[in-house]
């Protein structure tokens, strides 16, 4: 990052280095700082930069020089068109919620909670003593660091019904993210050109992750109270599908939570149909008036195969997760991770046992309860106010979402661009939908910087739909 006075510098530096000989040695950083009345650290960053961008290049003890070897012209890299032929699928390269911003801008699209809603502390302090131990050196099993394995399993296990085997560690591969299990399981279990039924909305990155490994996506119409189990039983049938992803607890995007009858509705009819549930527990910490309630906990025959991440509740600088399945499906997964990742840093999963082990963790998390309740309520309540227009289906017990439906003539790209430029980011809803979206739709997140000025935000948006 750099400041004003820095990336001046740098502008300026760039611009002399254009205009110079190849070879020419650059003035001493002396005689830079002396010219551009900065600090000696200010002009070293400024010249590392240039050294990076293969602008320059340092000579130890002699100086820095604009670089021999300049391009000349633009590359043309026309021939991989031809090569590669046509992309599998046209999805947007950069997805919305994914998107840094500016220190300024409200920003309700984000997928990742504010750095003030993280256990910052234990996080720090975590690491410090991960790369102190052997795991700085070491290479942990590929399926995992047992101990952590062990947390994954006893936390499932610790909502296992009576009557119910817990999962075993050994039923447990810890990935480098869920976004990476996703993709690996469906690759395992599904295979490409093999159909795959998926709640519609639902998470953007499941949608590509299926369209990257070449899984067909069959659409389940889903809503604020989960997937129609007639339907699911009429997919199964007509698809001969083996395989469906849910999010049954605080859905991305509609923060829908499956009440008991529906998740044993569905359990059925997966074991009915010899299918696997890909049960996606994203939002496990985030119970706000209700908690978590893992299907997989309710399935000890193997057809839930269930994802549980750590990067969203303790950082996003410790992508770890952990998959739990059984049976022969577990051994394809873990060769299927072991050919992407071989394993996952032994630093990371130290890092992420020492959070979730100290007493320190379940106050964060009842802390956060607090923080993302009144979160939640400041946005729908600014919301109300500010986008009478618009509607909630519900809102949620948990998650970092709400899903806005807005009026079916609403020019959803004019309105984001709008907003964008009142300084307010927010998400089209047509991402989180893997055919046509059936209505139009803001996915808003109230986990992310700043929460007093989401009525801002709020404003915005009602200014920029009643400009339309
Ligand atoms: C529903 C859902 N699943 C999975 C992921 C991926 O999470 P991770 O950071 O563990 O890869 C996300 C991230 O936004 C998500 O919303």
């Amino acid at each position: 990052m750099f400041n004003g006075s820095s990336q001046r510098i740098l502008d300026e530096l760039r611009s002399w280095v254009a205009a110079a000989p190849a070879g020419t040695r650059l003035p001493s950083t002396r005689a830079l700082v002396a010219r551009h009345g900065a600090s000696p650290v200010t002009v070293q960053k400024a010249l590392r930069t240039l050294t990076a961008q293969g602008l320059v290049e340092a000579r130890p003890g002699v100086g820095t020089f604009v670089r021999a070897v300049r391009t000349a012209r633009p590359n043309d890299y026309g021939w991989q068109t031809a090569a590669l032929g046509s992309p599998p699928n046209r999805r947007a390269q950069a997805f919305t919620a994914l998107r840094t911003t500016p220190n300024d801008v409200i920003a309700l699209h984000a997928g990742y909670p504010d750095r003030e809603l993280l256990p910052e502390r234990l996080v720090r302090s975590a690491f410090a003593r991960a790369t102190r131990s052997d795991a700085a050196v070491g290479r942990p099993p590929a399926a995992g660091l047992p101990e952590l394995q062990a947390w994954f399993a006893t936390e499932l296990g610790a909502v296992t019904p009576p009557g119910l085997a817990s999962p075993a560690a050994s039923d447990v591969i810890v990935l480098p993210g869920s976004q990476s299990g996703l993709s690996t399981i469906f690759r395992a279990l599904v295979g490409a050109d093999r159909p795959v039924l998926i709640e519609s909305p639902t998470y953007w990155g499941a949608i590509l992750a299926a369209e990257q490994t070449g899984v067909q996506l069959v659409p389940i119409t889903s809503g604020p109270h989960g997937p129609d189990p007639d339907e699911l039983d009429r997919a199964f049938t007509r698809t001969g599908a083996r395989a469906f992803y849910a999010q049954p607890n605080f859905a991305n995007p509609t923060g829908a939570q499956w009440p008991p009858d529906l998740a044993d509705a569905v359990l059925g009819i997966v074991r009915e149909h010899g299918a696997f549930l890909i049960e996606d527990d994203w939002a496990h910490d985030f119970g706000i008036t209700a908690e978590a309630a893992p299907l997989a906990a309710r399935d000890d025959g193997g057809h839930v195969v269930y994802l549980r991440s750590l990067t969203k509740s303790v950082s996003p600088a410790i992508r770890v997760a952990g998959l739990i399945a059984r049976g022969p499906a577990r051994d394809r997964i873990l060769a299927d991770a072991q050919a992407q990742s071989m394993y996952v840093s032994g630093v990371l999963q130290t890092a992420a046992l020492e959070v979730v082990t100290q007493p320190a963790w379940h106050t964060h998390l009842r802390g956060l309860r607090h923080q993302l309740a009144a979160r939640r309520d400041l946005l729908v309540g600014a919301l109300r106010e500010h986008v009478p227009d618009s509607h909630l289906d519900a809102v949620p017990h948990g998650g970092l979402n709400l899903w806005l439906r807005l009026p079916d003539d609403t020019d959803l790209t004019r309105l984001a661009r709008d907003c964008e430029a009142a300084g307010v980011l927010v998400a089209a809803g047509g991402e989180w939908f893997p055919a046509e979206p059936t209505g139009r739709y803001l996915r808003l997140n109230y986990s992310g910087p700043n929460p007093g000025a989401f009525p801002d935000g709020a404003r915005a948006i009602g200014q920029a739909l009643a400009a339309q």
